[in-house]
Formats: C-alpha cells, sequence, structure tokens
C-alpha cells in the first residue's frame, strides 16, 4: 500500500467511526430507571426522573420497580399533569413488555399496546393493567 493509498484509507476509516457513533447514538433508546419511595400502597418518584439533563429534553417514560409486583411499571408522562402507570405484563401469555417511545412491544408474538395501556395489535386481547397515579408539584404517586 502507497502512502497516498494510506491516507485515503484512514479517511474512510475516520468517516465511518463518526458515521457509526451517530447512528448508534440516535437508535439508542434511553430506558431510565428511576428511584421510588414506597409508602404503604404507593410509590413515589420525583417529577424530575423525566428531565434528562439535556436542555428542554424530556423523557417519554420511566420504569419502575416495585416489591409488590414480578414485573416493573412504566410510567408515561402524557401531558404536564397527567400519567399512566402500566405493569409491563404482557396480558396475552405474560413476556415482559418493552417500551420503545409512546407504546409498549411485547418480545414474544408481537402484541403493542399505547401509552394509556390499550392493545394496539393483537394477540393479546386485554389492556394492561392500569394503576391510578396522583401527582403534586414535585412527585407523581402511583397507587398499587
Ligand atoms: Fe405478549 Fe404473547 S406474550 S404477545
Amino acid at each position: 500500500m502507497d502512502r497516498k493509498e494510506f491516507i485515503k484509507s484512514c479517511g474512510y476509516a475516520c468517516i465511518a467511526t463518526v458515521v457509526s457513533s451517530a447512528l448508534l447514538e440516535s437508535c439508542s433508546t434511553s430506558t431510565h430507571i428511576a428511584s421510588a419511595v414506597t409508602s404503604g400502597n404507593t410509590l413515589s418518584i420525583l417529577k424530575s426522573e423525566f428531565v434528562t439533563g439535556k436542555k428542554e429534553e424530556f423523557r417519554k417514560f420511566v420504569i419502575v420497580n416495585s416489591s409488590k409486583y414480578e414485573y416493573p411499571i412504566c410510567i408515561y408522562k402524557i401531558n404536564d399533569t397527567e400519567y399512566s402507570a402500566l405493569l409491563m405484563q404482557c396480558t396475552h401469555n405474560s413476556c415482559e413488555l418493552n417500551p420503545q417511545g409512546t407504546f409498549l412491544v411485547c418480545p414474544c408474538h408481537g402484541s403493542e399496546f399505547s401509552n394509556t395501556g390499550v392493545v394496539q395489535n393483537p394477540p393479546a386481547e386485554k389492556n394492561l393493567q392500569a394503576f391510578t397515579t396522583t401527582t403534586d408539584n414535585e412527585k407523581i404517586y402511583i397507587h398499587l
């Protein structure tokens, strides 16, 4: 390999590295596990769990774990005052769901649910178990 070919192949390698890292960053799904405080049958998390740290960028959902359920709970921010809290257990055959943007997908047979837990695609026929949520100025309360 002569000098010119070597420099050319180094340039291609640099471009490929920059492009692939940009693609990987844009494709990554950021699943954030929120810190929850349990009090009786209520979990509470800070609303700030939805803040990403980037200016004016917010997470669509966060995940919390509860000792009461075998499956995690996905909390979606519907708007500034409304949140949904959904048990991540598929109603078809109990596989754990994957949140993807504003919906949850079952990796087992492909059922899809909206961010309020409503079935969008079969084979599941029942909506997800949803928990009542309430809020105050700084926290979201999930009533189990
Ligand atoms: Fe979820 Fe079958 S277990 S679609």
